[in-house]
């Protein structure tokens, strides 16, 4: 980090506010997607100050009241850094709260069971960070006898830290002037310093991180990447930016240049792939079959309907074949009880619900950890998707368990 830092202020050699310089032409040349020109933002030390003073002035005078903002444990805070990721702050406070009453500390995390982690997740969706927080918890206890290092650069030796996480977490847990970057903190960057370049592009990312860099270097470094998220999120917006509000307005190169609606350019999102599963909805006296998937891939570690990969178009008796084989057991097709349709950022969900049944009701299978006969109640406990739990929803809906 003070690498990035002392390169950008190598480059600090325009007299002016924001000064954009032409990148060297040795530089690699630019992927086919971005038609900007190669560009290196060079900010003045006036230019830094004249952002990081008001933006925390406005940060104390404006800042959310948090529950993760009233507690100084870094455990808890890190808790809040990773829901965070791809959910909003209204959905997180429930279950950080929650979450936090069961596991209180890294010591009980590490010690649960990796289900039950799971299951406290259940609806945050992103299941990969509730896995990595499980394994990290466990090496914070083995290697740090159950306190979260304190340094970015240890923090990034543990599973699920990125250089967001890490930058949060030791800056805003233990001071440390570390920078951070999330989306809203490249948008509120790309404007104020005139940053071009598409989300995702190499050069982009390094200047932004530079530019963070140097920003955080002063008093209070947590508050003041915090003041820089709460601005993009709440008036530093994507449409819509509340600029007549703005404590920085007149830091800001994209609102001096009218530019405000070009930075950053919309991120090109790839077509979600279509997923077909067929799900097994096998009644027995009152309960049905679940399955735990591998801790891998997709819903890795979750409970689920049994499922098995399909063609949108397979014949019902041939996805009754591949359950058939998923469970290691005779399948029986009873039935069909529709399908459930589900958009996750990248896929296309479609779960086709087979009522199935068999002469041996399975315990273990070849494709999946662990089998459960459950009813629904003792399925309410198990972490699940939510797209599983629509599934759920429809089956129990379409009376599969009435006189069973
Ligand atoms: N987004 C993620 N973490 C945040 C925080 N600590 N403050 C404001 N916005 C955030």
């Amino acid at each position: 980090m003070a690498e990035a830092a002392s390169d950008l202020a190598a480059r600090t050699a325009h007299p002016r506010n924001s000064t954009v310089a032409n990148a060297p032409a040795a530089r690699a040349p630019r992927a086919k997607r971005s038609a900007a020109p190669a560009i290196t933002v060079s900010p003045t030390p006036k230019h830094l100050t004249a952002v990081r003073g008001p933006l925390l002035g406005w940060y104390d005078r404006n800042k959310r009241d948090l529950p993760w903002r009233r507690t100084r444990d870094p455990y808890a805070i890190w808790l809040s850094e990773v829901m965070l990721q791809q959910t909003q702050v209204s959905t997180v406070i429930p279950y950080w709260e929650r979450f936090l009453a069961r596991f209180p500390t890294a010591l009980a995390l590490a010690s649960a069971p990796l289900d039950d982690v799971l299951a406290g997740w259940k609806g945050l969706g992103y299941y990969s960070r509730a896995r990595n927080l499980h394994r990290a918890a466990q090496e914070v206890v083995a290697r740090f006898g159950g306190r979260l290092p304190s340094t970015a650069e240890e923090l990034l030796t543990l599973p699920g830290f990125g250089r967001y996480t890490a930058g949060a977490v030791a800056s805003i847990a233990f001071g440390e002037e570390a920078p951070l970057v999330d989306g809203n903190v490249a948008r509120v960057l790309s404007r104020l310093f005139e940053v071009e370049g598409l989300p995702g592009d190499k050069e982009r990312e390094a200047t932004l991180w530079a530019l963070a860099t140097a920003l955080v270097k002063g008093e209070r470094p947590g508050d003041f990447n915090q003041a820089l998220m709460e601005h993009g999120a709440t008036t530093c917006r994507p449409e819509s930016p509340l600029c007549l509000l703005c404590p920085v307005r007149g830091a800001c190169v994209a609102f001096r240049k009218g530019r405000v609606d070009e930075l950053p350019p919309a991120k090109v999102r790839a077509t979600p792939k279509k997923l077909t599963l067929a799900l097994a909805v096998w009644p027995h006296a009152g309960t049905l079959l679940f399955a735990r998937r591998a801790d891998s891939g997709l819903f890795g570690g979750l409970w689920e309907l049994p499922a098995a990969e399909v063609d949108a178009d397979l014949p019902e008796a041939e996805a009754a074949a591949r359950l058939a084989s998923a469970l290691g057991s005779e399948v029986k097709l009873e039935g069909t009880l529709g399908t459930v349709k589900r958009q996750l950022t990248h896929r296309d969900l479609t779960l086709r619900l087979l009522r199935v049944s068999g002469a041996q009701r399975p315990t273990r299978a070849p494709a999946f950890q662990e089998l459960r006969w459950c009813t629904p109640a003792e399925a309410a406990a198990l972490g699940m998707s939510t797209a599983m739990q629509r599934a759920l929803d429809a089956a129990l809906g379409s009376g599969v368990l009435n006189g069973d």
